[in-house]
């Protein structure tokens, strides 16, 4: 009878499978600490810290990467409001706590997620629909108040209904908005244009 060879015994799979599942559970490890990592808002980030709604947000095209990418301009504080970054984090929970109240992922994406009845609005801060950069955050405001009334459709019929926002909720929907345009998605949505800004280049 010839001999088992060493790669083909029980004893040498038996330990592959236990060294792998090791290597792989301290990777695992590993990994859920980095990606907390990457998707914590803070200063310097990929999610910028919540006080970014101080800053104008541009984009630009970067060469190598052949994508644009978020540039976090100058002082521009929203609603003419410098706020603080604790301030800033409440503002913008505020918004998102709206925005999942009122389900606004029924019709829209946000970074991806959602549905496609009504357009995506990972970069709607930047949307030219707003008119011009004076009158934007005063637009937003009465868009989300009274959608019926400060209707576009694009071209399309399709008409968002309205969702009883306060004024108060639609300000935190802004700054939500805002918050989310700053945040580094690898180019989605790709190739959208943005609406014109002062010191724009
Ligand atoms: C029933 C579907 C529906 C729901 C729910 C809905 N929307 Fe809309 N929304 C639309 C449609 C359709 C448009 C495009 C028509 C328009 O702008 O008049 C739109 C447009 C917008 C725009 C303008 C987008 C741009 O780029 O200019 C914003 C901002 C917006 N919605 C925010 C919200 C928020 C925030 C919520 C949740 C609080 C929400 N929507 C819930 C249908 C919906």
């Amino acid at each position: 009878m010839t001999k088992t060879p060493w790669w083909a015994s029980e004893g040498f799979w038996r330990k592959c499978a236990i060294w792998v599942t090791a290597v792989m559970a301290v990777a695992l490890i590993f990994l859920t600490f980095d990606s907390i990592e990457a998707i914590t808002a803070h200063e310097g980030g990929r999610v910028p810290a919540y006080s970014v709604i101080n800053q104008r947000i541009y984009y630009r095209v970067d060469d190598v990467q052949g994508r644009q990418v978020p540039v976090i301009g100058d002082a521009a504080p929203l609603f003419g409001q410098r706020l603080t970054e604790e301030e800033a984090e409440a503002l913008v929970t505020r918004g998102k706590l709206t925005v999942q109240s009122r389900n606004c992922m029924d019709c829209h994406t946000l970074l991806g997620n959602g549905a496609y009845y009504a357009p995506d609005l990972t970069k709607s801060w930047l949307d030219p629909a707003w008119a011009a950069e004076s009158v934007r955050e005063q637009l937003m405001v009465q868009f989300l108040m009274d959608p019926r009334s400060n209707a576009r459709t694009f071209g399309t019929e399709r008409r968002m209904p309205d969702l009883g926002i306060t004024e108060d909720e639609a300000r935190g929907v802004v700054a939500f908005l805002k918050w989310m345009s700053a945040i580094d998605t690898n180019g989605f949505p790709a190739n959208f244009p943005t609406i014109r800004q002062e010191g724009d280049r």
